[in-house]
C-alpha cells in the first residue's frame, strides 16, 4: 500500500494566504453586496508595463515562425536574460556574479521552496520569526522542522524580530547551518543595512553554514546607502544564495519569472551547490516560458527600468497613505520605508486575528494578521501597498473608522 510523506500531516492547517482567501470567501458568499479592499497578499495590481508587453508580443511572433520558433530553452534560462540579470542587478556594484552562476524559474518562491532538495534532512535550519511561511512549510514537508509543538516547530531555530531589535534578528545560541534572511523583509518591511549583513555573512563562513537570501523586494529599496543584493558583502559569494523575482519589481506575479544566483564559490563537503542545483533542476525543472523570458529581459531595458520605476514609486506612495494614515490613528507603524509592506500593531494588543476578522467585517478591508507569520507576529497586522491609489485611501479610512 501506497505510504504518504508523513511530514505533510504535521503541517498545521492550510497556507497562510490560502486561509485568508477561505475566510474572505466565506464573508463575501454570505454578504454579495458588500465591497471588500483587498490589502491582504501582496500581489500587484497594475498592469505589465508597455516595454515588456511589447517584448513579449514579438516572442509570441518567433513562436509563430519556423525560422524563429523555440522549443525546450535551457534549464538554467536563456543566455540573454541571465546576461541582463548580470548587467542590471550585479555588475553596477562590483559583485563577483557572471551569467553561469543564474538559473531563471517560474519565481521566487518555487525556488526557495525546492532548494531543500539538495540539502540533507538533518540539517537544522534558522529563520526570522516573523516570517514568510514558506520557508519553515517547505522544511516541514521535507522533514527537517521536527514537530509541531503548539506554537512552533521543535527543530527550527527562530531567530526573534520584534521592535526592541527593530526587526533585525540577532545571532542565535544555537548554530544552524541553513539561515534564510529576507530584506527588505516580508512581513516587517525593515531592511538591513550592510554591517548588519556584514554580521551574518561572516557567522555563516565561520560556521560553514549556508544563508538563503530572499531579495524580491530588492527594487523597492530607494535609499542608496542600503544594500539591494547580499553580493554587495565581501564573501558572500561563498556562503550565501540569493532568490530574486520579478514578481514585485515588474508585475509579474501572474506572468511568472524569478532567479535564484549560487556563485560556483560556494562550495560545502567539496561539492559546488551551483552543480547540485543544475543537477536537480535539469532533472525536474524544463526552463521558464522562453515569451515570459523575453518580457522579463525588457524588464531591465532602459525603458523597462523608467516605467517599473513608475509603478513602483506609485505602491510606494500607498505604501505612505497607510502609515500616515495609521500612525495619525495612534497605532504603532514599522516598515513602509525602503518596502511595500506596513507593519502596524494592533490597537491594545488585540490579536492579530481577531483584528484581521474585524476589519474584514466592520471595514471590509482584507489584511494578513501578523501571527500568520510566526509568533512574535501576534499583536500585528500586516498591509500592502501593491493596491489601487484610490482603494488604499478608502481602506484607509474605513480602517480608521472602526479602531
Ligand atoms: C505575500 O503576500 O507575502 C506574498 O505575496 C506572497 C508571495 O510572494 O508568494
Amino acid at each position: 500500500m501506497v505510504k504518504m510523506n508523513e511530514n505533510f500531516s504535521k503541517l498545521q492547517g492550510s497556507y497562510l494566504f490560502a486561509e485568508i482567501a477561505r475566510r474572505t470567501a466565506e464573508y463575501t458568499t454570505a454578504n454579495p453586496e458588500k465591497k471588500l479592499i483587498k490589502l491582504g497578499i501582496g500581489d500587484v495590481t497594475k498592469p505589465l508595463s508597455n516595454v515588456v508587453i511589447s517584448a513579449m508580443h514579438r516572442a509570441v511572433d518567433d513562436m509563430a515562425d519556423k525560422s524563429t520558433f523555440m522549443g525546450y530553452g535551457p534549464y538554467e534560462g536563456y543566455e540573454f536574460l541571465r546576461e541582463a540579470i548580470v548587467r542590471h542587478d550585479y555588475a553596477p556594484f562590483g559583485a563577483p556574479i557572471r551569467a553561469d552562476e543564474i538559473f531563471v524559474s517560474d519565481g521566487a518562491k518555487s525556488d526557495c521552496g525546492n532548494i531543500g532538495d539538495i540539502f540533507a534532512e538533518d540539517n537544522v535550519v534558522a529563520v526570522c520569526d516573523p516570517v514568510y511561511p514558506v520557508y519553515v512549510d517547505a522544511n516541514a514537508m521535507s522533514g527537517r522542522a521536527g514537530d509541531w509543538d503548539g506554537k512552533r516547530w521543535t527543530n527550527i531555530v527562530y531567530l526573534p524580530c520584534n521592535e526592541q531589535n527593530g526587526f533585525i534578528p540577532e545571532l542565535p545560541v544555537r548554530t544552524p547551518d541553513i539561515i534564510y534572511l529576507c530584506f527588505p523583509n516580508n512581513p516587517t518591511g525593515a531592511v538591513a543595512t550592510k554591517e548588519q549583513l556584514r554580521i551574518w555573512v561572516d557567522y555563516a563562513r565561520r560556521n560553514d553554514a549556508v544563508i538563503m537570501y530572499d531579495a524580491a523586494y530588492r527594487e523597492y529599496i530607494s535609499d542608496s546607502g542600503l544594500p539591494r543584493s547580499i553580493y554587495e558583502i565581501g564573501g558572500a559569494e561563498e556562503c550565501a544564495i540569493e532568490f530574486n523575482s520579478f514578481s514585485k519589481t515588474a508585475g509579474f506575479t501572474g506572468t511568472r519569472c524569478g532567479y535564484t544566483v549560487i556563485p560556483k564559490a560556494l562550495k560545502r563537503g567539496g561539492e559546488s551547490l551551483n552543480d547540485v542545483w543544475m543537477r536537480r533542476q535539469s532533472t525536474k525543472f524544463n526552463g521558464t516560458s522562453y515569451i515570459v523570458q523575453r518580457g522579463a529581459e525588457a524588464v531591465f531595458s532602459e525603458q523597462g527600468e523608467k516605467e517599473y520605476r513608475e509603478i513602483i514609486a506609485y505602491y510606494m506612495n500607498n505604501a505612505r497613505v497607510i502609515k500616515k494614515g495609521l500612525e495619525d490613528a495612534g497605532l504603532a507603524v514599522h516598515g513602509g520605508v525602503n518596502s511595500p509592506y506596513i507593519w502596524a500593531r494592533t490597537p491594545d494588543g488585540m490579536p492579530s486575528w481577531d483584528f484581521f476578522d474585524k476589519l474584514l467585517r466592520e471595514a471590509n478591508v482584507v489584511t494578513t494578521p501578523g501571527a500568520g507569520f510566526g509568533p512574535e507576529g501576534e499583536g500585528f497586522i500586516r498591509l500592502t501597498g501593491f493596491g489601487d491609489a484610490e482603494a488604499t485611501k478608502q481602506a484607509v479610512e474605513r480602517v480608521v473608522g472602526v479602531l
